[in-house]
């Protein structure tokens, strides 16, 4: 990357974080799933006097304990304080921001004014089920987002409001999920329950009512089987890090929308060849399963991920049946490391997938479990050949993963939140 690409980047985020919070604290959920790491926003702001901004409060009142900038009126910052309660919230607060304090109970009292609220960040603090008072959140007719990762929730909350669009409850202790406490959620387009302890019985016909849901988010749960009824509105689907061992016939049918499948980290053995004729599909990962049997490829399909499977061979002529000319197959990535594969796959595949630009495949098991490398280890179909292509390659392709890196694999996975 040219230092000139560098410094706009820089440029780009400065003027981002300085004008633009609201997004900021949206982008700083992007947390990655699949990473044991803590949750770090990447460019959080920390409005405390210390970086220099002066502590003055808007004209409209502010908590005590919080921090109101003049720039932006109508949010309210009280996070990192220790807080252990939640401070009283005046009237006109759309934005409010608890994140990491050590608040155990949400009171209604301190929302009893608060009806304005649109985004409530109350991720990172020790917030049991019992402890929120019964409708508290419920009342609040306008609130879009809600943030509640990374406490100590057993149930899924209870009521919420109708309004909301985004629920961010990843890293709790989920198991429950009262009968119809999702009834209502109409407006939800994200949903993440990522890291909970949700089983297939948590999960019974609780979803199809969100005919709005985009991006559902169930990894790191104890799932054995595919969640039923999920809306057909689904874009992004998360399931990786579960039990799962079978996928139904036809079970992807009915998401026309769906652009990306995370399956991985599960115990797929042996599913039906044409499950993932999906015709929107763009982004497939089914690595660190138990697959042997290729499967057909669909047309749009461009990154498929298939490491740490039982793939001895790979049949091209399963994956792409016929070649259409006209409508060429997308693909343009595959990673195929630590399979059992002895040899690259057949030259056919260029055939097939004019667009494929490398197949990763890294070390491959022996029958022994030693790892070998094939003599070919990253086939890549373009060479960087003058500093022109070396501007369209871009810096994903040029990096292959190395190893069971997993971080690497999770870059080429961006269009994962919204
Ligand atoms: C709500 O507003 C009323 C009237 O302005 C005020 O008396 C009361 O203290 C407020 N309550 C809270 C919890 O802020
Ligand atoms: C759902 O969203 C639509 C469109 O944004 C809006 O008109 C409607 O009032 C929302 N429903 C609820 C229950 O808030
Ligand atoms: C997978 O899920 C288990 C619990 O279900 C959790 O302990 C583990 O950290 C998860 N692994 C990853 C990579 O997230
Ligand atoms: C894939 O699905 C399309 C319809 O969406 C169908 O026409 C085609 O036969 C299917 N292909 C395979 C191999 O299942
Ligand atoms: C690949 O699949 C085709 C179609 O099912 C089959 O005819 C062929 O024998 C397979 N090739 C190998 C080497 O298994």
């Amino acid at each position: 990357m040219n230092l000139l690409r560098q410094l706009a980047i820089v440029f780009f985020f400065f003027e981002v974080t300085v004008y633009c919070q609201y997004e900021m604290h949206r982008l700083g959920e992007d947390y990655d799933e699949e990473s044991d790491d803590d949750y770090s926003p990447p460019f959080y702001f920390h409005p405390t006097g210390e970086d220099g901004i002066p502590s003055r409060h808007g004209p409209l009142g502010c908590a005590q304990e919080c921090f109101c900038p003049l720039t932006f009126p109508l949010a309210m910052y009280c996070d990192n304080r220790k807080l252990e309660a939640i401070p009283k919230i005046p009237a006109h607060v759309q934005q409010l921001y608890l994140q990491f304090n050590e608040i155990e109970a949400v009171t209604a009292h301190s929302f009893a004014n608060a009806s304005n609220l649109k985004e409530i960040n109350l991720g990172h603090n020790r917030i049991k089920s019992h402890k929120i008072e019964h409708g508290v959140f419920a009342q609040l007719p306008n609130l879009l987002q809600l943030h509640l990762d990374h406490n100590d929730l057993e149930d899924f909350p209870f009521p919420l409001p109708n309004s909301l669009e985004r629920l961010l409850l990843g890293n709790n202790a989920i198991s429950r999920v009262e009968a119809h406490a999702m009834e209502g959620l109409i407006n939800l387009t994200m949903l993440d329950l990522c890291h909970n302890q949700l089983h297939d019985s948590s999960l019974k016909e609780q979803l199809s009512q969100m005919s709005k849901l985009m991006q559902l988010n169930l990894c790191s749960n104890r799932l054995e089987s595919m969640p039923p009824d999920l809306p057909s509105s689904l874009m992004h689907l998360s399931l990786e890090n579960n039990s799962i061992s079978f996928i139904p016939d036809n079970y992807f049918k009915k998401f026309p929308k769906l652009l990306a499948l995370r399956i991985s980290y599960n115990n797929l053995q042996e599913i039906p060849y044409d499950t993932f004729n999906i015709s929107s599909l763009v982004e497939l990962n089914v690595g660190h399963n138990k697959l042997k049997q290729s499967f057909y490829i669909p047309r749009n399909l461009e990154h498929l991920y298939m490491e740490d499977n039982e793939f001895e061979y790979i049949n091209v002529t399963l994956m792409c049946p016929s070649i259409d000319p006209i409508h060429y197959r997308h693909l343009t990535y595959i990673r195929l490391d630590q399979n059992r594969l002895k040899e690259p796959i057949s030259s056919y595949i260029f055939f097939c997938f004019p667009y494929i630009h490398s197949v990763y495949y890294g070390e491959q098991r022996k029958p022994d479990g030693q790892m070998v490398q094939l003599k070919t280890q990253v086939f890549r179909r373009f060479q960087v050949d003058d500093d022109e292509e070396e501007e369209e390659g871009g810096d994903g392709e040029e990096h292959e993963p190395e190893g069971q890196e997993q971080g690497r694999t999770e870059e080429n996975f961006d269009p994962y939140f919204y």
